[in-house]
């Protein structure tokens, strides 16, 4: 299990709130930043991107993630989540964030009273789905 520093959960955190200022929620009005560690402690953040048809609304983490694969890095260590109330990642972002590892710490934190949570990914989504579950992958 690989677990982050104090120092690692602070900028961590602190990035995920930064990245919250630019997210596009107009419909919403849910603002939510997400940062993710590499495994060479570079930071790749994201934030929610809504759409007007609420269907192709991306989430924080999904738009982190997704950033992270396109620079050429899939290992990362952990995820901070940022919003009101220091809400969870959804189950489709869970899902999203296993593909590439379930070792990964999971902190949210409240942007209101600053308060945090950390847990394992592996805990958030027992019993996944993955590429094993496919019979006769390439
Ligand atoms: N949202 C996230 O960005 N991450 C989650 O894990 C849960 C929900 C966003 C999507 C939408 O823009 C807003 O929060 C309300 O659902």
């Amino acid at each position: 299990m690989v677990e982050l520093k104090p120092a690692e959960v602070d900028r961590l955190v602190l990035a995920a709130i930064e990245a919250r200022d630019q997210a596009y929620a107009p419909h919403s009005h849910f603002y939510v930043g997400a940062a993710l560690l590499l495994s060479d402690d570079r930071i790749i953040s994201g934030c929610n991107v809504e759409n007007a048809s609420y269907s192709l609304t991306i989430c924080a983490e999904r738009v982190a993630a997704a950033s992270a694969i396109s620079l050429g890095y899939r290992g990362w260590r952990g995820i901070a989540i940022a919003s009101v109330g220091g809400a969870m990642p959804c189950g489709a972002c869970r899902q999203f964030l296993a593909e590439f590892g379930t070792d990964l710490t999971v902190i949210t934190t409240d942007v209101i009273d600053g308060s945090r949570e950390v847990r394992r990914l592996t805990k958030l989504l027992p019993d996944i789905f993955d590429g094993s579950d496919i019979p006769n992958r390439a």
